[in-house]
C-alpha cells in the first residue's frame, strides 16, 4: 500500500506491506534509525514518536493509520546545527548511558512538556512510566524534563 505523510518538516511516501507497523516503515523504508524498537508490544516506550501532537508507540500503530498524518521522531525535535533545550537538559543531567531509551524519552517529554508545561515531578514521573530505561535510572530523566519545562512556557 502506499502511504503518505509529513515526517520531520518533509513530504515522504512509501510502499508498504498494510501490516507494516509505522516504526519499520520509518526505520526501514525512510531509513530515520533515531526511533528505536525494543519490546515491538508497546511496553517499553522506546518507539514513541509524535503523530499530529500525541506521543504514540510506533510499534503499535499500522504505516497506514499514519497516511496523512503530521509525524515527528527523535529526529525532528531539533535542527541539526544544536540541541533542543529538551536534549540539552538530558546532556547537563547525564539523563541517559547506552541511549537506546532515550528517543522514545525525549519524544514522549516532548509532546508532554508542549501540553503541560508546568508539570510537577510526580506528574512527569506519571507520564514517564510507560517509558522504560534499564541503564540510567529515572531520577537523572526526571530532572532533565523538569529543568526543560521552561522552554515550553509560551
Ligand atoms: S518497541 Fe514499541 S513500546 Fe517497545
Ligand atoms: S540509557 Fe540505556 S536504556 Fe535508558
Amino acid at each position: 500500500m502506499n502511504v503518505r505523510f509529513q515526517l520531520n518538516g518533509k513530504a515522504v511516501q512509501a510502499e508498504v506491506p498494510a501490516r507494516t507497523t509505522l516504526a519499520d516503515c520509518i526505520r526501514h523504508e525512510l531509513r530515520q534509525t533515531g526511533t528505536h524498537v525494543g519490546c515491538e508490544h508497546g511496553v517499553c516506550g522506546a518507539c514513541t514518536v509524535i503523530v499530529n501532537g500525541a506521543a504514540v508507540r510506533s510499534c503499535l500503530m499500522l504505516a497506514v493509520q499514519a497516511d496523512g498524518a503530521i509525524v515527528v521522531t527523535v529526529e525532528g525535535l531539533s535542527d541539526e546545527s544544536k540541541l533542543s533545550p529538551l536534549q540539552a537538559a538530558f546532556r547537563k543531567h547525564h539523563a541517559l548511558q547506552c541511549g537506546f531509551c532515550t528517543p522514545g524519552m525525549l519524544t514522549t517529554a516532548h509532546a508532554f512538556l508542549s501540553e503541560e508545561p508546568d508539570a510537577d515531578k510526580a506528574r512527569i514521573r506519571e507520564v514517564l512510566s510507560g517509558n522504560l530505561c534499564r541503564c540510567t535510572g529515572y531520577i537523572a530523566i526526571v530532572e532533565a524534563v523538569y529543568e526543560a519545562r521552561a522552554a515550553y512556557r509560551k
